[in-house]
């Protein structure tokens, strides 16, 4: 019996040492030697199990313990409580504070009118990515995969929606006069997220039939002083195969998501107009523009084969267009400009007509041809007009990058030594230093076509070219391209005789942003 109760003793001794207060727990070493003290002879009771019956002293000792060790874990729970009450708010206010710095970052960073676009990003992207292609393949690249997340930048508050820019294309009521043209997209990897930065018409491509290469890197360069660059990428393709698949899937997700299905019903119906939007952009108010070229390797000499590559583009991906472009204007693939002359010209322009009207759809696309800026005589253009109205051609992308080596902006500046080299680089020339040109040659295409066809002229396609009087005919649409940046040469491009001012440099050195910008611009020029 009196060996029980000192066990007892000894376990509750035990017991109040082990109580888990944090101080008890960490601090072992502080904690003994007090016990020690105050208890002078207790480690026997643990080691000695012959010990003699415990006195009253012991006893009370023991319960003084338990009461001691009690008041202690109280103490400490006391202290411990709001402590832990503290961390615990801290923790929810550093939780509330990340959420909003979270949501604000995601509303600013994904809104185009945040100026970090254009002064953050794009300086950062070219210190991070010397080489401007790399620099291109990671913005397409994260472009689609914060597509797929819903993070990707847009333009917020709808500023077309009060319909001061809107403007009538091929029948269309479109809600700006703004694009982006081809090469930005050039495998059609995100034309739904380049839509949702603001322009009416994106144009993806230019696809060749066989995937093709292009030419060996670097194949493109940057003169940041100019904001320009210089171009050979060669039109490197995945092929249009792979651009009509890609086109299709998009066509297919739109009309599962619209309620349609999944059967191939489904996807003809989206195209057959059932979902009341364009069927090549898929967005009210705005069309999607494919470009098709030729293979590098199909000989210049055969025109019969060059008509059989762009019949073949143009089989493919037709069904997924609001427009077809046919490039004959790269400067990078050798021979291709040479097909600006009347006669081949209009052979092919004639085939892909004939391809495009017989496309299963309900609305066919429209063609257009996009020409060079350095094919610029006037029996050169009047020729690529001839061209259009015999083949029965929609209209005309003037132009495309330059040969030539433009003087540099401001007059008179002397380009860095680095950049003197770069100009020396083969391929075609782009940026704010090609905006004169293009506007003046805007105007020139517009006063030809706008004559009508040439009285000579003899129907190539009977249902399409034209025998009638001008003011019979629906009047060639031109959409410009080269050098625009600012709404101020949007607005003079459109004064020109464009329907559409197109951009591609504008895009690369003002950001994300920059549709929003110079459509902002515009609104201004046009109530001047
Ligand atoms: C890197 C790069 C790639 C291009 N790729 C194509 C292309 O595949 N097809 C095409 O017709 N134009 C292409 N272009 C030309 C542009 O679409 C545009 O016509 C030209 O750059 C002039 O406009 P900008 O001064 O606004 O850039 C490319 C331009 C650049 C800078």
């Amino acid at each position: 019996m009196a060996c029980s109760s000192a066990a007892m003793a000894w376990r509750a001794s035990v017991r109040a040492r082990a109580l888990p207060t944090s101080r008890w727990t960490q601090r072992p070493a502080t904690i003994l030697p007090k016990r020690v003290e105050r208890y002078p002879g207790a480690s026997r009771y643990a080691s000695e199990s012959a010990a003699p019956a415990p006195t009253e002293a012991v006893k009370e000792t023991a319960k003084d313990t338990v009461k001691e060790a009690a008041k202690e874990t109280a103490k400490e729970n006391a202290k411990e409580i709001p402590r832990k009450a503290g961390r615990g708010s801290r923790k929810a206010l550093y939780t509330t504070s990340l959420a909003l710095t979270l949501l604000v970052g995601y509303i600013y960073g994904t809104d185009t009118r945040a100026s970090i676009h254009r002064y953050g990003i794009v300086p950062l992207i070219r210190l991070l990515y010397p080489d401007a292609e790399d620099a291109h393949h990671m913005g397409v690249d994260n472009l689609k995969m914060l597509y797929q997340f819903g993070l990707h930048p847009r333009e917020r508050g709808e500023p077309d929606r009060d319909g001061a820019l809107s403007t009538e294309v091929f029948g269309y009521n479109l809600s700006n006069p703004i694009g982006i043209s081809a090469g930005l997209d050039k495998h059609a990897d995100v034309p739904d997220a380049l839509f949702d930065l603001g322009p009416a018409i994106v144009e993806v491509g230019g696809t060749t039939p066989l995937p093709q290469d292009g030419n060996p890197k670097p194949r493109v360069f940057r003169l940041p002083s100019q904001h320009a660059m210089i171009n050979r990428y060669g039109l490197n393709s995945k092929g249009a195969d792979h651009m009509a698949a890609v086109l299709k899937q998009r066509v297919v997700d739109f009309a599962y998501a619209a309620g349609f299905g999944q059967q191939e019903l489904s996807e003809q119906r989206v195209l057959d107009g059932e979902a009341n939007v364009p069927p090549g952009s898929l967005v009210p108010g705005k069309l999607l523009a494919v470009q098709v070229a030729k293979n590098k390797l199909t000989p210049d000499s055969d025109i019969e084969a060059i008509k059989r590559d762009y019949v073949y583009c143009v089989d493919r991906v037709a069904r997924y267009a609001d427009i077809l472009v046919v490039n004959v204007s790269s400067p990078n693939t050798p021979g291709l400009r040479d097909l600006q002359a009347v006669a081949p010209l209009t052979a092919i322009l004639t085939a892909v007509v004939g391809s495009a009207k017989s496309v299963e759809r309900k609305t066919k696309p429209y063609v257009m041809v996009k020409v060079s800026p350095d094919e610029d005589s006037t029996e050169q253009i009047s020729g690529i007009c001839e061209a259009v109205w015999r083949s029965g051609v929609d209209g005309v992308i003037v132009g495309n990058t330059t040969n030539r080596r433009p003087d540099a902006i401001p007059k008179g500046f002397v380009l860095p030594e680095e950049e003197q080299k770069t100009l020396k680089e083969t391929g075609g020339y782009s940026g704010p230093q090609l905006f004169d040109r293009s506007v003046a040659l805007v105007a020139r295409y517009r006063a030809l076509l706008d004559q009508g066809p040439p009285s000579s002229t003899e129907s190539e396609n009977s249902e399409n070219a034209v025998a009638k009087a001008p003011s019979d005919v629906p009047r060639k649409v031109i959409f410009a391209s080269g050098g625009i940046t600012t709404g101020q040469q949007a607005h003079a491009a459109l004064q020109a005789g464009a329907s559409v001012a197109m951009m591609y440099t504008g895009v690369v050195y003002g950001g994300i942003g920059t549709v929003t910008r110079v459509k902002q611009e515009l609104r201004k020029e046009l109530t001047k």
